[in-house]
């Protein structure tokens, strides 16, 4: 019990209502998951048309499957005619219509809970949709949302999916700039908002940050803003309008109609931005079909769902995690999803403790980097707290180590939830690799079997396959042969970027940017990526995104970012730096004040999720005579490395890098 429980209303579950849904789909034996990828092998389009018979559809697809991986082409379902809300709601609606849908905690331990029925849920999806056509959003257009993790997230999100707007969430953690930049490239005229966002401690002025980055971007139309933590914020005439208004106009109208739009299977349904080795974060475009039956069978697959169960992902909405496994999974499959507006570590470190024991949650997903940093606080947040209900545990984002791993097992599972480490990425939709709750094998630290329908390999650098001799365990970079049914479509308005990313490296294939091992069971370890992407706490950011940011300091000469191990992020962010500044007073001042400006720039251009954890001021940076900067030596000494920085005869001037090693941090 924690000293907030005196304030909270006994929950009471909804369990009558909970009638069975089938998932014929559903793989209950080792064997059935190995026939099962057989035959999706063997025939993928048939085996996905096969999967999705099992949805609402208006009209039948004519033709299942049709790709190459040379321009790309991926079409699924093709000349299919859906909605994917009447797949999370309207079907439900007969049986289900009461079962809470959504049961959202607040950040808060003392405010009430709120629970949206199915029926509830709908209600509000179809009035903010009207909302949204009110306000003149049209199918197509591209919609960002900037919110905190609250109900009307979710609703905003599935009423652009109800009138086929195409939604794009942004992390409530990004700067103004990098929602600008966003918007830009998205081409978006509206926005929905929160007043602010309650995540711990904090209280993040959303409507505020919103207006900075419309500073310099004029495209926008309407500000749709919702009432969350009654903060100040201005809003402008014309442009900006808040979410209770224009839902009580809707209401009091009685003109919302039922209505869904028909969307070819094909029509883009949302637009995630991840960043990548180069420039600007990238656009990541999927299709409404395809993606919608892959992130329920996955959801109903790898965790096992059943009904009546209470699924708790710990993810942002902000992130592909929280799309495909808070919303678009869970609610198209029927279950309850827990939304949880807060962070794991306040109050205190037992809120996911008390989270679990008060609402019984079933299934719980989270991050590695939550699990260690919660480790990090010994067992005593977890006395006290009945996590008995608990059945499923995951974990997703990067490699989990195996200390974190048997942590989880004993202290979360009590050694009787089977734990699925689910391998995927924001291009791929849904988890690719994952072992089958209780069905398939765990082994730990290893993300275990690919899905059925998803064909792996292992490359070389020069794209050759690895094949294993005897029993032994073969190294290479992750690769993709063959199409799944939730794979990115494109990078949104431009096509070339898609093509150099992901399927130029190695033609013929999709290339996932990670190394992986494969043991002699066929089993994937994945250990990190390849290129110059970093996996900070679960979340990717690029090496070049934040030396641009850096560089944007004004004293700032040039600057190299390398990643290195770190205890609790996974992998933290190092900085080095050639400052000049000559006539910048902080220049004279001490080094703190210089990397303090820098942190405080990097915050302003990206957001705080990219701030470095070590910066270091050096006067010259390790290049080869034609100018490149040698990242392999400065990564090796920011892991650690005294001795062994593998060649480096032929830098232009080797004293530099002695330097370096000094000073490190
Ligand atoms: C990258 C994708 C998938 C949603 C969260 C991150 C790493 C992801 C695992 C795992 C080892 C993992 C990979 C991947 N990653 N899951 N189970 N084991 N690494 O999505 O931001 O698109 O990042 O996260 O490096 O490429 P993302």
């Amino acid at each position: 019990m924690n000293s907030y429980s005196f304030f909270i209303l006994p929950f009471v579950p909804l369990t009558s209502y909970r009638i069975a849904m089938s998932y014929p789909y559903q793989i209950k034996s080792f064997e059935v998951y190995q026939s099962t990828y057989q035959q999706s092998i063997e025939d993928p389009a048939g085996f996905w048309a096969g999967i999705a018979e099992h949805f609402t559809w208006r009209k039948k697809w004519h033709t299942a499957l049709e790709w190459n991986f040379t321009e790309p082409n991926v079409k699924w379902f093709q000349g299919g005619k859906m909605n994917i809300t009447e797949n999370c709601l309207d079907r439900h609606l007969a049986e289900r219509g009461e079962q809470a849908a959504i049961i959202w905690e607040p950040n808060q331990p003392n405010e009430a809970a709120r629970t949206l029925t199915y029926r509830e849920l709908h209600e509000q999806v179809c009035q903010f949709a009207q909302v949204l056509r009110n306000n003149g959003v049209r199918k197509g257009d591209r919609v960002c949302i900037y919110m905190g993790m609250i109900p009307e997230l979710a609703i905003a999100v599935l009423a652009c999916a109800r009138i086929g707007a195409i939604h794009s969430v942004v992390f409530g953690g990004f700067s103004a700039q990098s929602i600008s930049d966003r918007l830009q490239d998205a081409q978006a005229a509206f926005i929905v908002t929160c007043d602010g966002a309650f995540r711990g401690a904090k209280d993040i002025p959303l409507k505020n940050i919103i207006d900075d980055a419309l500073i310099g971007y004029d495209g926008i139309e309407r500000v749709i803003v919702c009432a969350r933590t009654n903060t100040p914020v201005s809003m402008l005439k014309g442009r900006d309008v808040w979410w209770e208004e224009e839902m009580n106009k809707v209401a009091e109208s009685g003109t919302t109609v039922n209505f869904a739009e028909e969307m070819d299977a094909e029509d883009p349904l949302f637009i995630l931005y991840t960043s990548g080795s180069t420039g600007k974060p990238k656009g990541v475009v999927h299709a409404c079909g395809g993606y919608m039956v892959y992130a329920n069978y996955t959801f109903v697959n790898v965790f096992q769902y059943q009904t009546g169960q209470i699924h708790f992902c710990t993810a942002d909405i902000g992130w592909i995690t929280g799309h495909s496994y808070i919303l678009y999974g869970p609610l198209s499959a029927g279950a309850t999803t827990l939304m949880f507006e807060g962070i794991p570590t306040w109050p205190d470190a037992g809120r996911f403790w008390d989270i679990i024991d008060k609402y019984r949650v079933n299934i719980f997903y989270t991050a590695p980097t939550a699990i260690r940093s919660l480790m990090g606080f010994g067992k005593e947040p977890l006395q006290g707290k009945d996590l008995s209900s608990l059945q499923v545990l995951g974990t997703v984002g990067e490699p989990i180590n195996e200390e974190a791993w048997h942590w989880y097992d004993e202290n979360v599972g009590k050694k009787k939830c089977p734990i699925v480490d689910t391998w995927w990425q924001t291009e791929t939709g849904g988890c690719l690799i994952s072992n089958l709750a209780g069905i398939t094998p765990a082994k730990p630290s290893w993300a275990t079997l690919p899905l059925p329908g998803v064909q792996l390999l292992l490359v070389d650098e020069n794209g050759n396959e690895k094949t294993a001799v005897g029993d032994e365990t073969i190294a290479g970079n992750l690769c993709i042969k063959a199409p799944w049914p939730s794979i990115l479509r494109t990078t949104y308005g431009d096509h070339e970027r898609c093509r150099q990313n992901y399927f130029a490296t190695y033609p013929g294939l999709y290339f996932t940017g990670d190394g992986a091992l494969r043991d002699k069971d066929g089993f994937y370890r994945i250990t990190g990526r390849v290129d110059d992407v970093l996996n900070v706490s679960g979340h990717r950011i690029g090496t070049a995104e934040v030396e641009n940011a850096i560089n944007m300091h004004a004293g700032v000469v040039e600057s190299a970012v390398v990643g290195f191990p770190h205890a609790i992020k996974g992998q933290g962010i190092y900085a080095f730096v050639i400052y000049q500044g000559s006539h910048d007073p902080h220049a004279h001042g001490s080094d703190d004040l210089i990397r303090n400006d820098i942190l405080q720039t990097v915050t302003r251009v990206i957001g705080p999720i990219a701030k470095p954890d070590k910066i270091q001021l050096v006067s010259g940076l390790p290049k080869t005579r034609s100018g490149k900067i040698m990242r392999r030596i400065l990564r090796k000494i920011a892991e650690g490395e005294t001795e062994n920085l593998g060649d480096t005869t032929t830098l232009l001037d080797p004293g530099v890098v002695e330097e370096i090693m000094k000073g490190k941090l």
